[in-house]
């Protein structure tokens, strides 16, 4: 087993620096495309053999040194009761978002062995076939929050800070669901065989920093807190576009914190403490001409040197446009520099 990525998150000493992409298993990859091209996004979600083969794709064609479990944040949000659909081109829609208390109150905190058993059974297939360790994730409840409120996906969030501005009480109920059912829905992937969970928080940089603190880390804190309790499995928080909510992220009980590329990593690594930091490569650079690509890893890891853990990922996923042979230019650039 290589453990790099492990070691990286508990801040142990490792040979080199481990790497992998947010939304590594996925449509820039023509063998992803082929499975894709016979079942629907949802059906794929649904099929632990189909998601065991996409979530080995990437880890065998370009050597990354962890893999993410192939999955969606959504797929609990469904669990709970609610209608979900993937439009092409459209992303995630929520044909009745959730509003009102009565909506609020209609939606079921499932157990995931009953509801989500493919997800589950998923991690056990891929422990039995990986040689790196396996990433575990959900949506942090905020953002999960914003697809449930807006119906999708939205630019400015009116809907729900309207609802946190003038109906806090419902806000708050709709968030304390969400949070029971990712808190049971992570644990559940803990107790399948997951070796590090990542919770994502996509839109938490839409947020004011008195709001983020209000309105969205008490929920992260809550959940980490009861994952403390039952395993000691290290836990990534990524707070997309979040360089400026630091002071908030560092107090959430991470052991690992996501960063994008807004921010210069080395910049971040004295903000956050022990904590080991994951990034943070805009992944639009992988578009650069191979030599300044390859500037842009050694000059990153350079920068990262200080960190008590480093993890090299991109700063959010990776385009579907990538060409794949971009992706491995950085792959093999992170190991060869940052060889000890
Ligand atoms: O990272 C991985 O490789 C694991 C799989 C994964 C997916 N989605 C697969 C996916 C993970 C970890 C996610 C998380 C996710 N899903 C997030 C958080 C991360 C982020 O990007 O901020 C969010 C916000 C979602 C919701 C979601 N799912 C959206 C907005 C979309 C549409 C995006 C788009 O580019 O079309 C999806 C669909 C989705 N999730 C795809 C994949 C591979 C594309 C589906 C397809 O094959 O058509």
């Amino acid at each position: 087993m290589n453990d790099t990525f492990l070691k990286a998150c508990r801040g142990e000493q490792t040979d080199y620096t481990p790497v992998w992409f947010m939304r590594q298993a996925g449509r820039y990859l023509p063998q992803y495309q082929a499975v894709r091209g016979k079942v629907s996004f949802l059906e794929l979600c649904k099929s632990p053999e189909l998601c065991t083969e996409v979530t080995l794709q990437p880890i065998e064609i370009l050597g990354f040194d962890a893999a993410i479990l192939f999955s969606d944040i959504l797929i609990p949000m469904e669990a709970m009761g609610l209608v979900l659909e993937f439009h092409e081109g459209r992303g995630p829609v929520f044909p009745e978002p959730v509003r009102s208390q009565a909506a609020v109150d209609r939606l079921r905190v499932p157990d995931p062995e009953e509801s989500m058993p493919f997800v589950l059974e998923t991690i056990r297939l891929l422990r039995r076939e990986l040689s790196v360790p396996l990433i575990g994730f959900s949506g942090a409840p905020f953002t999960l929050a914003t697809y449930l409120i807006e119906g999708g996906s939205s630019k400015v969030f009116l809907e729900t800070k309207k609802m946190m501005f003038q109906a806090p009480e419902l806000y708050h109920a709709l968030l304390e669901k969400i949070t029971a059912c990712t808190s049971t829905y992570l644990q559940a992937q803990a107790r399948a065989g997951a070796q590090a969970l990542q919770l994502f928080d996509s839109w938490a940089g839409i947020l004011a920093p008195q709001d983020y603190a209000r309105f969205a880390l008490p929920y992260v804190r809550s959940i980490i807190r009861d994952l403390r309790a039952m395993t000691d499995v290290p836990i990534i928080y990524f707070a997309n576009n979040g360089s400026t909510l630091l002071p908030h992220t560092t107090t959430a009980g991470a052991d690992v914190l996501g960063l994008d590329w807004r921010i210069n990593i080395g910049d971040a690594i004295r903000q956050v403490g022990d904590h080991a930091v994951q990034g943070n490569l805009d992944p639009i650079a992988l578009f650069l001409p191979r030599q300044e690509l390859e500037e842009r890893v050694r000059g990153l890891l350079e920068d990262a040197r200080q960190a008590r853990g480093h993890i090299f990922n991109l700063g959010h996923g990776i385009v579907p446009q990538t060409p794949p042979e971009q992706a491995r230019i950085v792959v093999d650039a992170v190991h060869r520099f940052s060889r000890r």
